[in-house]
């Protein structure tokens, strides 16, 4: 599973990319908003530390604004992804630039079919958002095997990517069930490598070999 640092804020992006097992990254308007920042400017930004796919996402409702934000965005750098919401016109912008070889994430998808509806349309990945799902009182992960089984029963080559993922047992989900990618907070990515028996191990090594030879 591939996995992405979901933020707009360069630090945690320089942090995650330091691990040197970051894919990848997505923002959205909300992630650019905190930071202040113009849009473009950051994501030139960001494209000048992570080589692999960075999804840049638009602000327009509309097929033209669509367009015409993406033909913006794909001349920043050549890993810009076209992010476009599972609507009508984000289907019909995601057939659009899929036909002139432009990779996009179809996001905010909260249903099997809106998934199978952009794999139709071409698109490189579909974001089903698990916590938000969660939080409304029913099971998110539900959305990724569905996702997962559809996808593998009709062969869609859509990469399924799990977004809205707040905490390490979330990823352990998607990884258990075939998500092709994860997208993760910072700090969720911190958290992955935690575990109290690594550091009480660490320390009696450690201990056991001070006491040994010093
Ligand atoms: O970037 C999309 C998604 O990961 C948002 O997550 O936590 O705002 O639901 P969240």
């Amino acid at each position: 599973m591939e996995l992405y640092v979901d933020t707009a804020n360069l630090d945690e992006i320089k942090k995650a990319a330091d691990l040197g097992v970051l894919d990848g990254v997505t923002t959205n308007p909300s992630l650019i908003a905190k930071e202040g920042i113009d849009y473009g400017e950051r994501l030139a930004e960001i494209c000048e530390v992570v080589s692999g796919p960075v999804s840049a996402e638009v602000i327009a409702t509309d097929y033209q604004g669509m367009m015409a934000e993406a033909a913006t965005r794909i001349g920043i750098a050549e890993n810009i992804v076209i992010k476009l919401p599972c609507t009508a016109d984000g289907v019909r912008a995601c057939k659009s630039l899929a036909d002139q070889g432009v990779r996009t994430n179809m996001t905010l998808c909260f249903q099997p079919l809106q998934a199978w509806m952009v794999a139709k349309a071409g698109a490189f990945l579909v974001s089903p958002f698990i916590g938000r799902i969660d939080d409304i009182g029913q099971d998110g992960m539900d959305l990724i095997h569905q996702i997962r089984q559809a996808y593998d029963a009709h062969g869609y080559q859509t990469k399924l990517l799990a977004a809205s993922i707040r905490h390490p047992k979330h990823m352990l989900d998607c990884l258990l069930a075939g998500a092709d990618v994860a997208t993760v907070p910072y700090k969720v990515i911190e958290g992955l490598l935690k575990h109290p028996l690594t550091d009480i191990g660490l320390e009696k090594f450690l201990a056991d070999y001070a006491k040994a030879f010093s």
